[in-house]
This record gives structure tokens, C-alpha cells and sequence, in this order.
């Protein structure tokens, strides 16, 4: 495994997310145990950088990674997230980053995961009703507490991130980022190069799709989010299947898989990002760190950034709008 530089922050070129372990996707909570086993696996291979958030459960993601850590906590880069849990009283799903509410978040954070100090706490998605300079000057007092060691944003816009930076150094920022999703490019990637800001891309594989192993909308259980994202419903899927196919093709003719793929076209875009792949099985995580040594030619690059837009936005219109504010 190589590593590389998150601002400051030395990460494993390719991380481990652990939502779909939990919450979100189909089979979370399914079978812990084998999760616990993804993440010492993927540890053992070299893998640092470990992605949760309170939000996942809400709660009990948080409290598995800290069980899978025990003994190992020093290995890895550990990352969470806050500010999708009002505390004050309406509860999950409700943005609050207001200083009282980050520091209820850190201290159950740390409590759960098992451990005296975040690596990278993330802002979970930009609070329009608190000034983004509280929340930076409420994590730096956490960051002097030695609580927290480095400040990250997720899905956060120029303007943002600009004026978090300029009250705490911003280490990373997560976005969703992947051959289907690459909005960031035009205007968010340039400031983060500008400042020397490091990308967490999320949801590399495309939350799957983009592995080919999703080939119809009744794959989906119960709970599952993507049973009402405009990408993975109606004639969307049907046209998105289309773009799966070609990257199954691309992978056949490299002798790699699609995922790997997916992951390695990341990697080629820069020594300045560390994707976070998800996944809650042994096997996946093996392929997926595996990308690590995959090396895609000029032309295959170059295939693969033409491949055609996706069909259908990344969110409905409520998650939409909480994107690059
Ligand atoms: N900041 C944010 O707002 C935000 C939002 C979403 C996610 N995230 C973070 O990003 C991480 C990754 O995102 P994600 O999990 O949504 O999407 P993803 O990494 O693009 O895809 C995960 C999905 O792909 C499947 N998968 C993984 N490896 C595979 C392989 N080699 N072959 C076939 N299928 C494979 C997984 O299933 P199995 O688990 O069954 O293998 C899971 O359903 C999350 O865990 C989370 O930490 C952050």
C-alpha cells in the first residue's frame, strides 16, 4: 500500500468506508462479524484511513469500528463526522453545527469509538444557519483540547471551505467523487489544490453501481437509499446500466475488475486524494486495496474520463440542496 499526504495528514492511498457495514445499503447489519473481519483485514494490508460518522445508525457504526480497533487504534487514521444529529432536541437528519452541538458529537464520538482523540472530524454537511467560522473555531478548540487532531469538511463549496481555512487549516475535504459523479472538478478540486487541501472522494465505486454487480432496482432491500435516488430508479437505472457495461469492458480488456478500475482512475487523478471504498466483506476489501497496484495506460484514462454522464442527479431535491453550499 502506498500513502500519501491528506494536507499534513499521512493517509493510505486507498481507505476503508464502514457505513454500508451498518446503515444505508443493502445487507447493513447483516452480519457484524464479518465486518469487524473487513476492517482487520483491510488494516493488515496496510489500509490507515477509517471513514464513519455518528450519523450511520445513527450511532451503532461508530460503535462497531471501535470494536473492530480495540488493540489496533494506533494503526489507523480514524475519521468521523458530525453535524447531521441535532442534539438540542430534533433529533437525526436535522444540521446543526453550532459549537455546543459539535462538542455533544465529539464527546459521544470518542466515548464510542473507543479512543481519546478523532484523526479527522469532518463537518458532515455545510449548517446554513451557523456561520461556518463558529464551526471551524469550535473544532480548533477541540483540535487545542487534543480531542480532535485534524479539521475536515464534507460536500462543502468554495466559498466555504475558503473561509474555514482561513480560521483552521481545512486537512481534508469529502465529497462524493467516482467516474459518475464529477461535479467537484470545475470548482471545488481547484480550490482545494489552490490551498493545499486534501480529497477524501466518497462513494468511489458509484455506492456500487458501478462494480456491474447492481443490475436491477429489486436488488434493493428495505432501507436501502438507493431505492429512491433518481440515479438507481426507473429508466435512470436502465440508462445507467449502459455506463456499468462499459466499464465492465474496460476492466475485461486491463485484466482487472470493474471496481478496481473505478478505484485506479481515482488514484490517477492526483497525489493529493485517498478514496474510501466501502465495503463489509473480506474478499471485496482484498480486490478493492488491490487497486493499489493497478496502473491504467494513458488511453484507458482517457476512455474512461469520456465515458458519458451519468442519467439522474446524486440526491433528491432536499439532500440536493445541501450539496456545495
Ligand atoms: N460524506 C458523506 O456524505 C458520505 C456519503 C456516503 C458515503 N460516505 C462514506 O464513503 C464510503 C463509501 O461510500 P458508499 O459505501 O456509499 O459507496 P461505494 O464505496 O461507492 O460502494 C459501496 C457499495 O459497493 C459494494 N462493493 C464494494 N466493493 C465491491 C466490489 N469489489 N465488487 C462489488 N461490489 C462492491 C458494497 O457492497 P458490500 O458492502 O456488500 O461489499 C456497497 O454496496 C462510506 O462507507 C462512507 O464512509 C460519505
Amino acid at each position: 500500500m502506498k500513502y500519501i499526504k491528506l494536507g499534513d495528514l499521512q493517509v493510505s492511498r486507498i481507505g476503508l468506508g464502514a457505513m454500508g457495514m451498518s446503515h444505508g445499503l443493502t445487507g447493513a447489519g447483516s452480519d457484524d462479524a464479518e465486518s469487524v473481519r473487513t476492517i482487520h483485514r483491510a488494516v493488515d494490508l496496510g489500509v490507515t484511513l477509517i471513514d464513519t460518522a455518528e450519523i450511520y445508525g445513527p450511532y451503532i457504526n461508530e460503535d462497531l469500528v471501535g470494536r473492530a480497533l480495540k488493540g489496533r487504534r494506533d494503526q489507523v487514521v480514524l475519521a468521523t463526522k458530525f453535524g447531521m444529529i441535532d442534539h438540542g432536541g430534533s433529533g437525526a437528519w436535522n444540521l446543526n453545527s453550532g459549537p455546543a452541538n459539535i462538542r455533544t458529537s465529539v464527546e459521544g464520538s470518542l466515548e464510542r469509538l473507543g479512543t481519546d482523540h478523532i484523526d479527522l472530524c469532518y463537518q458532515h454537511r455545510v449548517d446554513p444557519n451557523t456561520p461556518i467560522e463558529e464551526t471551524a473555531g469550535a473544532v480548533a478548540e477541540l483540535i487545542a483540547e487534543g480531542k480532535v487532531r485534524h479539521f475536515g469538511l464534507s460536500e462543502a463549496g468554495p466559498d466555504t471551505i475558503r473561509r474555514a481555512h482561513a480560521v483552521h487549516p481545512v486537512t481534508a475535504v469529502q465529497s462524493e467523487y467516482s467516474l459518475w459523479t464529477r461535479g467537484i472538478e470545475d470548482r471545488v478540486l481547484p480550490v482545494l489544490r489552490e490551498l493545499g487541501i486534501g480529497l477524501v472522494p466518497f462513494a468511489p465505486l458509484g455506492h456500487g453501481f458501478l462494480t456491474g454487480t447492481v443490475r436491477s432496482e429489486s436488488d434493493f432491500e428495505e432501507g436501502d437509499f438507493r431505492r429512491g435516488n433518481p440515479r438507481f430508479t426507473g429508466e435512470n437505472f436502465r440508462r445507467n446500466l449502459a455506463l456499468a457495461d462499459e466499464v465492465q469492458a474496460i476492466a475485461a480488456e486491463v485484466g482487472a475488475t470493474p471496481a478496481q478500475v473505478a478505484i485506479a482512475w481515482l488514484l490517477a487523478q492526483g497525489d493529493d486524494l485517498a478514496p474510501i471504498p466501502g465495503t463489509k466483506r473480506v474478499t471485496r476489501v482484498e480486490e478493492n486495496t488491490a487497486a493499489d497496484g493497478l496502473r491504467l495506460g494513458a488511453e484507458v484514462l482517457v476512455k474512461l474520463s469520456g465515458l458519458p454522464p451519468a442519467a439522474g442527479d446524486t440526491h433528491t431535491g432536499a439532500g440536493l440542496s445541501m450539496l456545495e453550499r
